[in-house]
């Protein structure tokens, strides 16, 4: 930059070029203002990009003894904030949560036969946001008017301190010794200084490292069967805080709790049935195996299975985690504050939430993803009404072969069909996604609903009906006028 005039084409000759004192000056002083500039932009630059690489400006210290979230969120506010927002109510068509969350054995009445003779039969509510976890599980009638094991804790609160605790500060000792006791007895132990040593939901702890702030995984239910289900896939020894990836800890972490679980045995050991692969029909081979039922069905008297929540098993058959989206993609976006990209922390329902859960990906109106998102679920909704009646209507054929007394030996072939066709039936309802985690997957699984609960019925009928002389077949009119090969018409190649 000079403040010599431009050079005037009409000037008859151009004057040699000399710098006076006073441009030296101005220019020294308009370099330095912009050396000073652009220093000040990289600073602030370099600034940002450390925000944004470390967040972990710490203002106290958190360690492996800090439970409280509250704590935490004094070096963490945005996550702490979102986190904290877990109480909120807000429903979707299928999803979402409510103040009262809503019974569904009114709202599905055929459940009452489906969980006949079991504790689910009681009570059986929608979920809601993790803030509530531990107030929902303590006054569910299933605990109140059924004993329950301490096993229960496990995913409905931060649990490290009575592991810590009762294993004499060996995690996995204390989880296998609070399992066993009743729910009461392990809710309610205290520390040395008369603390209650069960306080909190889910909170920080239990997916991060204190130190590195790092995705870990705190569970023993899912550091055991994640190691199963990886040594039946042939990686042996398999350590999930070692051997996982990023991208795969942004979905471990939630298949912590989100999943099929039972208690193993009379220590109560939590379980996560997954040494046969985690499809529907691996998990029921390997209850088959272990010799497991949840419960006598109360009308048929069949032995059979209960399904919890397994979203991380249906989610890995779907197109979302084949093209390597997780949990936390949909479930917990990033959302701008500054230059840094925080994660939402306000875990929901992500169809209150598409601009960030799926427009990422899916460039498309919101509109058109929410009507996709609900194409999947109206459709599943209608399934699993189909598989209901038919299930239902299994139970009665097998009740009236009761009736007219049949018993153990003769009903056995319905029983078996009926555990199949309840499982299935099951694990679609209890998956909370209404089919849109993996949309295939779950039609298939229903579709084998229908068809065991229609076979199941079959069977019952055919154990009523009164065993006769078979009748004789129909007289029928034997098939004539069929070519034989050798008389076929010529082929064009044959022809003169
Ligand atoms: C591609 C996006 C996507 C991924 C990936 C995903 N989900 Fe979902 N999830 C959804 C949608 C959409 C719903 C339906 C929400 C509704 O009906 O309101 C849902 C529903 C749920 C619900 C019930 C929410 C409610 O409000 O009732 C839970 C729990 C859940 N998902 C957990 C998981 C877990 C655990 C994983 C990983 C194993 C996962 N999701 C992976 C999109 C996703
Ligand atoms: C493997 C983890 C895990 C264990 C163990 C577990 N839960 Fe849950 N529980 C969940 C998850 C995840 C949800 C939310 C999804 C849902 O409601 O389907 C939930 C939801 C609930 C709810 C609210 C919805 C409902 O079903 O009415 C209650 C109550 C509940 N659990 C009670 C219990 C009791 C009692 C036990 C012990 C018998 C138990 N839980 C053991 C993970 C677990
Ligand atoms: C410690 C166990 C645990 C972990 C870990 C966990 N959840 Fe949950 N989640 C639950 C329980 C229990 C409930 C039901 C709470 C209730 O109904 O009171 C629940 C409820 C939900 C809901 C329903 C919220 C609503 O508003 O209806 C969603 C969605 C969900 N979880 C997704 C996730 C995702 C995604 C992750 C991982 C980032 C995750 N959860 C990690 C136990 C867990
Ligand atoms: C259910 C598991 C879970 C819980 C509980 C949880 N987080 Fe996170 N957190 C995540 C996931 C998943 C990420 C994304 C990490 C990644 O992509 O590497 C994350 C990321 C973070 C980050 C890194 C920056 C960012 O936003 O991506 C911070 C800081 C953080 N969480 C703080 C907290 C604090 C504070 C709490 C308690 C109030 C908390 N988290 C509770 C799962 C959890
Ligand atoms: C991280 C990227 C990503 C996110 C986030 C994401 N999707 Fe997808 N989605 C994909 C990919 C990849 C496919 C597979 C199809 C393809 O390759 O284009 C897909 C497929 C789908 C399909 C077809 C699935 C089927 O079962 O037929 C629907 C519907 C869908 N997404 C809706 C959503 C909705 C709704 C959300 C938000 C809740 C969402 N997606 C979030 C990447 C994403």
């Amino acid at each position: 930059m000079s403040t010599h005039p431009a050079p005037d084409s009409a000037a008859p000759a151009p004057r040699p070029r000399r710098w006076s004192t006073r441009a030296l000056v101005t220019l020294t002083v308009v370099t330095a203002v912009l050396t000073f500039l652009a220093a000040a932009l990289l600073v602030s630059i370099f600034q940002r990009k450390q925000e944004a690489q470390t967040p972990y400006f710490r203002s106290v210290e958190v360690t492996e003894a800090t439970i409280d979230p509250k704590t935490w969120g004094a070096n963490w506010p945005h996550q702490y904030h979102s986190y904290l927002r877990t109480v909120d109510y807000q429903r979707t068509r299928y999803g979402g949560s409510d103040a009262v969350p809503e019974q569904l054995l009114v709202k599905d009445p055929w459940l009452k036969t489906l969980f006949s003779g079991y504790a689910f039969s009681l009570d059986y509510r929608e979920a809601r946001g993790h803030a509530h976890m531990l107030l929902d599980q303590e006054h569910t009638e299933r605990v109140l008017k059924r004993p329950q094991p301490g096993a229960c804790l496990h995913c409905h609160a931060s649990v490290l301190p009575v592991y810590r605790h009762v294993g004499d500060g060996d995690v996995m000792e204390g989880f296998m010794k609070v399992n066993a006791m009743p729910y009461t007895e392990a809710r309610n132990l205290k520390d040395e200084h008369g603390d209650l040593l069960v306080q909190h939901p889910l909170s920080c702890i239990d997916c991060h490292d204190p130190e590195t702030m790092q995705l870990r995984i705190t569970r023993p239910g899912f550091l055991n069967g994640i190691k199963a289900l990886k040594a039946h896939q042939g990686v042996e020894d398999y350590d999930v805080n070692r051997d996982a990836t990023r991208q795969e800890m942004r979905t471990f972490v939630c298949a912590q709790c989100h999943v099929e679980y039972y208690f193993k045995g009379e220590q109560k050991t939590l379980t996560y049935p997954w040494a046969n692969g985690i499809k529907v029909e691996e998990i029921e081979k390997y209850y088959e195996e272990d010799g497991h039922i949840d419960f006598t069905h109360g009308v048929t008297g069949a032995p059979v299975l209960k399904a919890q929540h397994p979203e991380f098993e249906l989610w890995s058959q779907g197109i979302h985690a084949r093209s390597g989206v997780s949990c936390a993609d949909c479930h917990m976006p990033y959302v701008r504050v500054g230059a840094m990209k925080v994660s939402d922390h306000h875990v929901r329902s992500p169809l209150l939430n598409i601009a960030r859960a799926c427009q990422t990906c899916h460039r498309i109106s919101e509109e058109e993803l929410l009507n996709r998102a609900h194409n999947i679920q109206d459709k599943t909704r209608a399934l699993i009404d189909r598989a209901a009646t038919a299930y239902t209507e299994m139970v009665d054929a097998i009740a009236a072969a009761k009736t007219a007394g049949a018993e153990e030996p003769q009903l056995k072939e319905a029983w078996d069909l009926q555990r199949r066709a309840q499982w299935r039936l099951d694990f679609i309802y209890a998956e909370n996604s209404k089919g849109f985690h993996a949309s295939q997957e779950t039609a298939r699984i229903l579709a084998e609903a229908i068809d065991f609960a229609r076979q199941g019925e079959l069977a019952a009928l055919t154990v009523r009906a009164k065993p006769e002389a078979p009748p004789e077949p129909p007289p029928a009119e034997p098939v004539q006028g069929v070519t034989p090969a050798e008389k076929a018409p010529p082929g064009p190649k044959d022809e003169p």
